[in-house]
């Protein structure tokens, strides 16, 4: 889809389908993660962790089903990571929505991810949802105020 025309079609989904993504949709959406850009392009500070377990997601809150999550975690939790991790997951997103895939930010389920399918040493900052879907983006009208702004000219 045209960069822009994406852009506008980008929505959070929440339902999914139970049919598991593909191996090279999961890599897709890996490239785009590794694309993003991090704070002094300190990549070492990031992990990804990509949980499709039925019985490790059985224990995720507030994933609405989702038969993919991926987790992006840091090592400090500073305000340079959480912002690169929001970086990293938008790109995630919309890498999905450029193979059809609905997917959706997610900081619901941070506090239920078992510890254990973290590398030590690093935190959970923010997750993305992403499944199989059967809604369709079309480029929508997003209120130019959504965002409040002013321009200082
Ligand atoms: C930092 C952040 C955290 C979010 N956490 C969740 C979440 O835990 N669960 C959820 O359903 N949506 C979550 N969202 C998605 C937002 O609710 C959604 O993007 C917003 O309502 C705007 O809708 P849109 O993405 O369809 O434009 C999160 C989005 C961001 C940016």
């Amino acid at each position: 889809m045209e960069t822009f025309k994406m852009i506008q079609a980008r929505k959070a989904i929440r339902k999914y389908r139970d049919e598991q993504i593909s191996d090279d949709q999961l890599h897709e959406l890996l490239v785009a993660a590794n694309a993003g850009p991090v704070g002094m392009g300190r990549y070492e500070n990031y992990r990804l962790t990509v949980i499709q377990d039925p019985q490790v997601l059985g224990k995720l809150t507030g994933i609405y089903g989702a038969p993919t999550v991926i987790v992006i975690s840091v090592a400090n939790g500073d305000t340079a990571e959480a912002l690169s991790a929001g970086a990293i997951a938008h790109n995630i997103e919309l890498a999905a929505e450029d193979q059809g895939l609905g997917a959706n930010y997610n900081m619901a389920s941070l506090e239920s991810i078992p510890s254990e399918t973290v590398p030590e040493g690093f935190k959970p900052i923010f997750a993305v949802t992403i499944g199989q879907t059967d809604e369709t983006f079309t480029p929508r009208e997003v209120p130019l105020d959504r965002i409040k702004t002013n321009i200082v000219k």
